[in-house]
C-alpha cells in the first residue's frame, strides 16, 4: 500500500428491509477501526457506505406493510443511520442506491458495456406465479430437492443436502408468494458477458489485494467455465428501468455495487479532493470490506463490469467471517438475533467494538460471541486493568498536587521502552490483525499496572515522587487510549477531556503531557453487570415468546379426542414452592397427588405468584406427562394455569375434592 495515495474504502451496503443487528456490525466496526486507524495516520482517507435499496424482498415487504417502497427504504435508511452512530462508525457519506445519481449511472455503465459488446439478449424460461402475476426469484420457489428427496427446499439449492440447482428442477415446485404451482414461462433478459473476462480476472486475481482463502476460491471459480450473469428482472420490481425497455429493471446486484461509485460521487460535492479516483488508479487505492459470502459478486462480476465499461478496478477486497453467538448462528427462535437497538439498551457499544476487535484478525474465520467471555474481557482487561489505572492514578494527582501533573515523567527511559511496541501494533492495525494488536495493547496494560504496583505510590512519603509516579502512569494511560481509539473513539474523546486536550492524533502517544492541570476523573466505563447480560437475554427471550404467542394464534391446531382422553388430569395440592435461583421465571413446586405421590414440577409463573400465595392451594396437574429434564433440575409433571388477558393464572378446582382423584 503506498502511503502517501488517497483511500478510498467502503463497506458491503446493508439491505434497507430490516434492521441493522450486531452481525452486520462485525463488517462496520472492522472497516471503521482501520479508517479511523490510517485517518490518525493523518492520511486522507474517505469512508463511504449506502443502503442497499433494491429488489423483490424489499418490494414484497413495503406491499406487506401498505406503504411504497420509497417510504419503506426512507425510514429504514434513518434507522440504520442511527444505529451506525450510536456504534461510532463514522461514515464520510452516507447514501442510498435509489438515487438519481445511482440511475443515470447505471444506465451509463450499461450503455458502455453494450457499446463494448458484452450484453446479450436472450429468451430464458423462469418460474411463474400466475396469482401474484410475477415472476419467481429462486428463494421464492420451494420444492423437494431432485438429488436428495428433501422436501421444503429453496429454488437455488437444498440445506439438507447441499446440492445447488435451477429451480426448474426441482420437484412439485411451489411458490411461496400464493402457495400455488408455478407455470414456466419465456422472458427476455440481458446477460452480461462474464465468460469473456476469464483471462482478465486470473490476472487480476494475483494482482490484487486478496486474501489466500479468497484467492483459492477464485481459482477454483476460474479453473471452472464461469457462467454469464443474468442482470435483468421482469416486472413487477422495485428497481431502475433498463434503458429502451418498458417492463425491465436492472438486477439489484447490477445497481448496489455501481451504488459505490454514485455514493462517492454525492461525497465528492462536499469534498473534491478524491475526483477521479474511479477512472484513474494514480489518484488513489480503492478497498471494500465485506463478507465472505458475496465474495463472487466483488471479486468477479464487480471487476469485470467495471473493466467492461472503462473504469479501474479495486486494490483489494478484504473478506470477514460471519459471527456466530454462544457458537451457534444467530437465530430468532433461540433468542440469539441481536439488533443493534436490543444491545443498545443494556451495554456499552464500545463494549462490542473492543469485544470483535479482540477476535477479529485478517481471515475469514466466523468469529463467535460468548456473553461469559465477553463480560470477562470487558470487566477484567478493560475495566479493571486499564480504566483501574487512571482511576488509581489520578486519584493520587488530585490528592497530592492539586490536578498538577509532574513537570518530568519518574522514568524517562522506562516510559520510551514503552513505546517501543507501538510500531508493531500500528503494523497489526494496518494489516486487519486487530486481535494481535489488542493482545498488545493490553501487554502493554500490564506493564503499566506492574510499574505502578512496583513504585507503591501509595506507601511513599515524598508528594513530589507520587506526583512524578501518578504522571508517569497517567501517561500509560492516555498513551493506551490513543493507540486503542480506532476502537474505541469515545474513550478517546473522554480522556481529552481529562487531559484537557484538543484533538490527539497517534503521534501525539509520543510525547508525554506534562506540566499542566488534569480534570477530577470520572469513571470512564463501568464493569458489565451480570444482570444487564441477563436482562438483554431476557428481553430477547420475551420477544421469541412474543412472537410465538401470535403465532399460536395465528394457528391452533386441533387434536383428536383420543389425544386429549390420554391426558391424566389430577388434583394436587402445592405443598411447597420456592424461588429457582438464577430463573427468572419459574418456581419450584411440590405437588401432593394423593396415591401417585409427590411431584416435583417447575412452573413459568414466578411473575404471577408469590411463592406463599400458592402454599395449600388445590391445583389441576397432568400427571402422565414424561419428565423433563430443565437446566434446573426434573419437571415431572405440569400445574395447569392459563392465559387471562395476558396475565396467567392456576387452575384450582373446588377444594374439597381429594389430593390425586382423577378428573374425568
Ligand atoms: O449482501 C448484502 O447484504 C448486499 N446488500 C450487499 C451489497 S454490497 C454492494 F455490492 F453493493
Ligand atoms: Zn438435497
Amino acid at each position: 500500500m503506498d502511503t502517501n495515495k488517497k483511500i478510498l474504502v467502503t463497506s458491503a451496503l446493508p439491505y434497507a428491509n430490516g434492521p441493522i443487528h450486531i452481525g452486520h456490525l462485525v463488517e462496520y466496526i472492522q472497516t471503521d477501526i482501520w479508517v479511523r486507524f490510517n485517518k490518525s495516520q493523518k492520511k486522507s482517507v474517505a469512508y463511504i457506505c449506502a443502503d442497499d435499496a433494491h429488489g423483490t424482498p424489499i418490494m414484497l415487504k413495503a406491499k406487506e406493510l401498505g406503504i411504497t417502497p420509497e417510504k419503506l427504504i426512507e425510514k429504514v435508511q434513518k434507522e440504520h443511520k442511527k444505529d451506525f452512530a450510536s456504534f461510532y462508525v463514522n461514515f464520510d457519506h452516507y447514501s442510498s442506491t435509489h438515487t438519481d445519481v445511482n440511475e443515470e449511472l447505471c444506465k451509463s455503465v450499461f450503455l458502455k458495456l453494450k457499446e463494448n459488446g458484452f450484453i446479450e439478449k436472450r429468451t430464458i424460461s423462469q418460474f411463474y406465479d400466475e396469482k401474484e402475476k410475477i415472476f419467481l426469484p429462486d428463494r421464492y420457489i420451494k420444492g423437494t430437492c431432485p438429488k436428495c428427496k428433501s422436501e421444503d427446499q429453496y429454488g437455488d439449492s437444498c440445506e439438507n443436502c447441499g446440492t445447488t440447482y435451477s429451480p426448474v428442477e426441482l420437484i412439485d415446485p411451489v411458490s411461496i408468494l400464493s402457495k400455488s404451482k408455478p407455470i414456466t414461462k419465456e422472458t427476455e433478459h440481458y446477460f452480461f458477458k462474464l465468460k469473456s473476462f476469464r483471462e482478465y480476472l486470473i490476472n487480476w486475481t494475483q494482482r490484487n489485494n486478496l486474501q489466500p482463502s479468497i484467492k483459492n476460491k477464485l481459482d477454483e471459480w476460474l479453473k471452472d467455465d464461469l457462467n454469464d450473469w443474468d442482470i435483468t428482472r421482469d416486472n413487477p420490481y422495485f428497481g431502475f428501468k433498463i434503458p429502451d425497455e418498458q417492463d425491465k429493471f436492472f438486477y439489484v446486484w447490477m445497481d448496489a455495487p455501481i451504488g459505490y461509485i454514485a455514493a462517492f460521487k454525492e461525497f465528492s460535492k462536499k469534498n473534491n479532493s478524491f475526483e477521479g479516483i474511479w477512472d484513474n488508479e494514480e489518484v488513489g487505492e480503492i478497498y471494500h470490506f465485506i463478507g465472505k459470502d458475496i465474495a463472487y459478486f466483488h471479486a468477479l462480476f464487480w471487476p469485470s463490469i467495471l473493466e467492461g465499461s472503462g473504469l479501474r478496478t479495486p486494490n483489494g477486497v478484504f473478506c470477514h467471517g460471519f459471527l456466530t453467538v454462544n457458537g451457534k448462528k444467530m437465530s430468532k427462535s433461540r433468542g440469539t438475533f441481536i439488533k443493534a437497538t436490543d444491545y443498545l439498551k443494556y451495554l456499552d457499544p464500545e463494549f462490542l467494538r473492543y469485544y470483535f476487535a479482540s477476535k477479529l484478525n485478517d481471515g475469514i474465520e466466523d468469529i463467535d460471541l460468548n456473553f461469559e467471555d465477553f463480560s470477562q474481557k470487558i470487566n477484567s482487561d478493560l475495566v479493571g486493568k486499564l480504566i483501574n489505572l487512571a482511576s488509581r492514578c489520578s486519584s493520587f494527582i488530585e490528592k497530592k498536587s492539586n490536578f498538577l501533573l509532574s513537570d518530568e515523567l519518574e522514568d524517562q527511559k522506562k516510559f520510551h521502552s514503552f513505546l517501543e511496541d507501538v510500531k508493531e501494533i500500528e503494523n497489526f492495525y494496518q494489516k486487519r490483525k486487530y486481535s494481535n494488536a489488542i493482545t498488545k495493547i493490553m501487554a502493554m496494560t500490564d506493564k503499566a499496572n506492574q510499574y505502578i504496583n512496583k513504585k507503591k505510590p501509595w506507601a511513599s512519603s515524598s508528594d513530589d515522587e507520587i506526583q512524578k509516579v501518578a504522571t508517569q502512569g497517567l501517561n500509560y494511560f492516555r498513551t493506551i487510549v490513543i493507540i486503542l481509539s480506532p476502537v474505541m473513539p469515545n474513550l478517546l474523546e473522554q480522556t481529552e477531556k481529562i487531559f484537557n486536550e484538543e484533538k490527539l492524533f497517534w503521534d501525539s502517544c509520543f510525547t508525554p503531557k506534562l506540566g499542566s492541570k488534569i480534570e477530577k476523573f470520572v469513571p470512564l466505563k463501568e464493569r458489565i453487570k451480570k444482570e444487564e447480560i441477563e436482562s438483554l437475554n431476557n428481553s430477547l427471550l420475551d420477544e421469541v415468546e412474543k412472537k410465538d404467542k401470535i403465532e399460536r394464534k395465528d394457528m391452533v391446531e386441533e387434536i383428536d379426542y383420543e389425544s386429549f382422553a390420554d391426558i391424566d388430569l389430577r388434583v394436587g395440592e402445592i405443598i411447597r414452592a420456592e424461588n429457582v435461583e438464577g430463573a427468572d421465571k419459574l418456581l419450584k413446586l411440590e405437588v401432593d397427588l394423593g396415591e401417585l405421590g409427590v411431584k416435583e414440577v417447575f412452573a413459568g409463573i414466578k411473575k404471577y405468584y408469590k411463592t406463599s400465595d400458592l402454599l395449600g392451594l388445590k391445583t389441576l396437574v397432568v400427571s402422565n406427562l414424561k419428565s423433563k429434564k430443565m437446566k434446573f433440575g426434573i419437571s415431572s409433571g405440569m400445574v395447569l394455569a392459563a392465559d387471562s388477558d395476558g396475565d396467567i393464572i392456576i387452575i384450582s378446582p373446588d377444594s374439597k375434592i381429594r389430593n390425586g382423584s382423577k378428573v374425568k
